[in-house]
This record gives C-alpha cells, sequence and structure tokens, in this order.
C-alpha cells in the first residue's frame, strides 16, 4: 500500500481518536453497517481529497466498509491531524497522503497521487482535486462516474466551470444539502472558529469588539456563539438581504473601513479575496487579532500586511504572528488559513455526522445513476436528505408529529379558503 504520511508510530493516539469521534457518528455508523452488506463500491477505486480528521476517519472506514480502493489526500496543507493518518494506514489499511504543515509541492504532490490513483469516483472539500484534473488529468474525466463537493467554496468554483461549459463530469453539491450546511456551516463553524482562535490565543471573548465578514451560514453560525460568549458582535455584508438579516438579528451591522477602526478580533467567512486588505490594516488599533475561517488563505491580504510591517515576529505563541506597523502590533492567526481546522480540530464529530452522512449516501447515489448523470453540479436528492435527519433525529431520541389524512387533504387543496 502506498502513502505518505508524517510517522507511522502515531498510529496508536490516531486509532483512540478515531474511536472516540465514530461515537459521536451515529448515522454515519448506520450507514457503515448498511454499505457493508449492499457494497455499493465494489471494485471501484476513490479518491477523497478532505481534510484527514479523526471525523473524515469514519467517513473513510465507511467507504472502505462499502467496498471502496480509497485513497484520502488532504484539502488544506494545515488541516491534516498526523496521528489520525497514521492510524489510517496501520489499523484501516487505507492510503493516505497528507502531512501537517506541508508546502505547496508536497500538497500537489498528494494531490497528483490521488489522481495516479485512477478514481472512479472523487470527493473534494474545496475543489482543488477536480480542479487540477479540469488541467492536469483531463483525459482521466470520462473515466468518473462522480465527484462530490463538501464546501461552499468548492461548489462556487464548480459551478463557475459548469456555467463556462467546461465542466466534464457529474458533481453533486454535497454542501448545498440542508443536512450539511444548515448544521456544519452553522453550528459547526460557529464553535469551531471560537474553539480555534481561543486554543490560539486563550484570548477572552466577552466585551470584546468581535468582526465577522461574511455573514452566510458560517457567519451566522460564529455571530450567534460570539454573542453567547458574551461578546459585541459587528458584521459586514455586501449582501443587502444577509445584511438586514444581520441587523434584525441584533447585530450591529457597518462596512469593514469602520468596523476596522474598533474591532479587537477580526475573522473572515466570507469565500472572497481581499476581505481585510491595507486600507483596513492601517486603522486597526494595536493588538487587533485577525483570522480567516474561510476555504482558502485568500481573504486577508498578508503580501500587503507584509509589505507594511517594519517586523514579523514569527509565532509569539503557536499559531500567532506578530506584524509590527508602525509600533503597533496585528496579530495574524494561522497564516490567515481556516483556523478551526489549523488551531483546533474541526468540527465535532457529531455534526460532521450528517454532512458525511450525506456525502456517503451521496457516492452511493452517483454510481447507481451514473448512466443518467450529465457533466452537470447536481443538488443532493432530497430522499437522502430525508434520511439522514430521520436518523438524526432517531439518535438524539427525537420524535416528531405525523400528518392526519385531513392535514394531507387540506395541503393539495385549492378551494378551502376564507
Ligand atoms: N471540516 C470542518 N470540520 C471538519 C472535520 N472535523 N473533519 C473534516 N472536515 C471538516
Amino acid at each position: 500500500m502506498k502513502y505518505d504520511i508524517k510517522n507511522i508510530k502515531l498510529a496508536p493516539g490516531g486509532k483512540k481518536r478515531i474511536e472516540w469521534a465514530g461515537k459521536d457518528m451515529p448515522v454515519l455508523n448506520q450507514i457503515k453497517e448498511e454499505f457493508a452488506k449492499r457494497k455499493p463500491f465494489a471494485g471501484k477505486k476513490m479518491s477523497a481529497c478532505l481534510h484527514v480528521t479523526a471525523e473524515t476517519a469514519n467517513l473513510a472506514r465507511t467507504l472502505k466498509a462499502g467496498g471502496a480502493d480509497l485513497l484520502l489526500c488532504a484539502s488544506n496543507p494545515l488541516s491534516t491531524q498526523d496521528d489520525v493518518a497514521a492510524s489510517l494506514v496501520k489499523d484501516y489499511g487505507i492510503s493516505v497522503f497528507a502531512i501537517k504543515g506541508e508546502k505547496r509541492d508536497s500538497y500537489y504532490k498528494h494531490l497528483r497521487a490521488a489522481m495516479d490513483h485512477k478514481p472512479e469516483i472523487t470527493m473534494d472539500d474545496g475543489a482543488d482535486l477536480i480542479s487540477l484534473l479540469h488541467s492536469d488529468y483531463k483525459k482521466w474525466a470520462p473515466k468518473i462516474l462522480g465527484s462530490m463537493e463538501e464546501t461552499t467554496t468548492g461548489v462556487i468554483r464548480l459551478r463557475a466551470l459548469e456555467k463556462a461549459g467546461k465542466l466534464l463530469l457529474p458533481v453533486i453539491a454535497v454542501n448545498d444539502a440542508k443536512t450539511k450546511n444548515m448544521f456544519d456551516n452553522r453550528y459547526g463553524t460557529g464553535q469551531s472558529t471560537l474553539d480555534g482562535i481561543i486554543r490560539a490565543t486563550d484570548m477572552l471573548i466577552a466585551g470584546k469588539n468581535v468582526v465577522i465578514a461574511g455573514y452566510g451560514w458560517c457567519g451566522r453560525g460564529m455571530a450567534m456563539r460570539a454573542r453567547g460568549m458574551g461578546a459585541k458582535v459587528i458584521i459586514t455584508e455586501i449582501d443587502e438581504i444577509k445584511a438586514l438579516e444581520a441587523a434584525m438579528d441584533g447585530f450591529q451591522v457597518m462596512p469593514m473601513k469602520e468596523a476596522a477602526k474598533i474591532g479587537d478580533l477580526f475573522c473572515t467567512l466570507t469565500g472572497n479575496i481581499h476581505i481585510l486588505r491595507t486600507e483596513h490594516f492601517k486603522v486597526m488599533k494595536s493588538g487587533a487579532v485577525v483570522c480567516n475561517s474561510g476555504h482558502f488563505d485568500v481573504e486577508i491580504d498578508i503580501p500587503a500586511l507584509t509589505k507594511m510591517a517594519q517586523k514579523i515576529n514569527k509565532n509569539v505563541r503557536n499559531f500567532v504572528d506578530e506584524y509590527v506597523i508602525k509600533g503597533k502590533s496585528i496579530y495574524l492567526l494561522a497564516q490567515g488559513r481556516l483556523i478551526n481546522l489549523a488551531a483546533a480540530e474541526g468540527h465535532p464529530a457529531s455534526v460532521m455526522d450528517m454532512s458525511f452522512s450525506t456525502q456517503a449516501l451521496a457516492s452511493e447515489y452517483a454510481v447507481k445513476n451514473s448512466k443518467h448523470l450529465e457533466k452537470k453540479v447536481y443538488k443532493v436528492p432530497e430522499e437522502i436528505e430525508i434520511k439522514v435527519a430521520k436518523l438524526k433525529l432517531k439518535s438524539m431520541g427525537i420524535t416528531i408529529d405525523q400528518l392526519t389524512g385531513e392535514q394531507k387533504k387540506y395541503l393539495v387543496s385549492w378551494n378551502m379558503g376564507t
């Protein structure tokens, strides 16, 4: 078996973490049992480019139980949990190509290994693997039955490919499923982003001006949790509706240029480039902490920050770099990469349970329906979402009401009015 990981000797610690996370993933565990019987991926090669975490390890075990010959590589150079990678190789016989802190060359070498595996099914978190396929591995595209995409940024890239008429294979936008974004993006990001910030800085959130750029599901989640910890939350937005929503949710809304002057902590969650840039760094208070929880490290203009700084003190604390600008200090966390996965452990297993169950079932659907799927970006079928939601509710011991016969009739009638 081929692999490239930090150290195989880290496996025992990784195994414990994989098992611990698995305890909080009841829906995925049930799907794993179903897959072990149905073997939907029997004889199929699969490459997954995901954050290599304990939760992903449980997805990998599920896909393997379904018969997949799986290779896993990292979807971010800083998010790999090296002990988990070691255990996947040693204890579960899964090829892993991922090392925490790897440089760009190594990251792309690992993506190439994932393509050289000759996958018939792929999975992405940010579309880097599919993007590589669309540049250097185009010839392989017809062999791919379907590709799953886990995150907002990846779906944006794939829709851009589709719009340009250049998408070479069918894609399922797992991110867009309600069982993914309403829970993972909101409650997962909300909690894990603050977890990463606190682990990196040990700062007190209560009483701080916390500036959150972007009020999508991730921004909403973080705003909700930061308020819960006593922060004075300020939202910046470019979308009128989201800005209104933030205002009516009780947050202050203002342009970044204003927020930059008063923020103690800044976090970008927009999926766009250079949200924090020179004009903002110029007016920030000394001691301001800036970080990003969007997929790519482009949301903070780090080259501009570097250019402005007279001095950079790297690693004043783990994951914290100090930029000294005209005597004031700005602290950048995790080199502007995903703070929740770099400095903490990503979203808790309980929420990844839903995302990865949706991933697993979407992959089975893509294989089963590959003959009918065109080179388009598809939604996750509703039956899958309902199955995941039902199983999650069951695992939480929650039962809900059913429509009565009279109510069902009422919902399809038009003649009963005032
Ligand atoms: N994305 C966010 N949190 C994650 C986790 N714990 N595992 C995999 N991908 C993630």
